[in-house]
């Protein structure tokens, strides 16, 4: 057992991607398919010939959708081929699962397995992000005051290496919302109570921050030792933050609210260093393009504003979380701001 621990923590550290389970170099098509149906952008299904055709090498990639274009267009092509001859035919058959062909509007096959085109959205990049909320009690001082207590080391190791202190801030940022969405979910099947929709937008806040990190490592390649980093960290602080959520749910949507604060500083210094040219303002990842609906020849920029407005957003839910508990009602009695982007 112990054995198997070390061996999965070295994979992780040596080969950080394993978890796509595939080879990045290959730029091999995942043909599947067998039932056909296509599914528009709008996510209507319609009867159709069908194929699956995946481009994974571009799901790897982190050049811009427009540049891929043609050898996605190209392996697609080859994938309805090898199906047409009923060879690329998956033995999930038998269960009768297969992935509909799903295109974007423009009729391209859409790529990405991990979202789907009605998941996207376009960022609300007008939000205040210069907004704060003042610590007004013992509570909120002392939330307020472990967030700041707590930027002061990252500051220092990460210094000006933006991508990768964003990249980091977003592996802690995911969590929070995973563990209250999972303890309003027990706490709703033990008390057979309807949530109020506050389930489902704690868990869109942490598949959120994950699409941020999937984001951030198409553009930052973490280093052996930030992968540990990272390990320690995610185990410090998903424990933590579970008996805090436990013990004090208003205490840790504040705490939350006012890491996303801090993750909207981080973010606003990443966008000075691309204006100013310390960083350079490259094409945005594929992933980008698709989840925040950006067009083809977005850049970085584009991208750590999206980013940014997301955080917003975010901080906003926590804050109005830890309200309505500081009101002395629960989370369920107030609905939710079911996609708040
Ligand atoms: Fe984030
Ligand atoms: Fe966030």
């Amino acid at each position: 057992m112990n054995r198997f621990v070390v061996r999965s923590v070295k994979q992780c550290l040596v080969n950080g991607r394993s978890y796509y389970g595939i080879s990045t170099g290959g730029g091999a098509a995942y043909g599947s398919a067998l039932v056909g149906r296509s599914v528009e952008l709008s996510g209507q299904r319609n009867g159709g010939v069908a194929f699956g055709g995946f481009e994974w090498r571009r799901m790897m990639s982190s050049a811009p959708a427009s540049s891929e274009k043609a050898p996605l267009e190209r392996k697609e092509k080859e994938t309805v081929a090898e199906d047409s001859k009923g060879k690329d035919v998956v033995a999930s058959s038998y269960w009768g699962i297969s992935r509909p062909t799903i295109t974007r509007e423009d009729g391209t096959v859409w790529p990405w397995n991990c979202f789907m085109p009605w998941e996207t959205y376009k960022a609300d990049v007008s939000i205040d992000v210069k907004k704060h909320h003042v610590p007004q009690n013992f509570m909120d001082k002392l939330a307020y005051r472990t967030v700041k207590f707590l930027r002061v080391p990252m500051d220092m190791f990460f210094q000006r290496r933006y991508g990768c202190h964003a990249m980091m801030l977003e592996t802690i940022a995911a969590v929070p919302g995973m563990v209250g969405g999972m303890l309003l979910h027990l706490k709703s099947l033990r008390k057979f109570q309807h949530s109020g929709g506050w389930i489902k937008a704690l868990l869109e806040e942490a598949e959120n921050e994950r699409m941020h990190l999937m984001t951030m490592v198409e553009l930052v390649q973490p280093k052996w030792y930030e992968r540990l980093l990272v390990l320690a960290a995610q185990g410090v602080y998903f424990n933590a933050f579970f008996l805090v959520y436990v013990t004090s749910p208003k205490l840790a949507h504040r705490f939350v609210g006012y890491l996303e604060e801090e993750a909207i500083i981080s973010y606003t210094e990443y966008l000075e260093a691309i204006e100013s040219g310390e960083v350079k303002n490259v094409p945005a990842p594929a992933i980008a393009i698709d989840y925040w609906r950006l067009p083809k020849d977005a850049t970085l920029k584009d991208v750590i504003t999206v980013i940014r407005a997301d955080e917003a957003h975010h901080r906003d839910v926590n804050h109005f979380a830890s309200d309505i508990q500081f009101q002395g009602k629960e989370l369920r009695e107030a609905p939710a701001p079911l996609g708040y982007h």
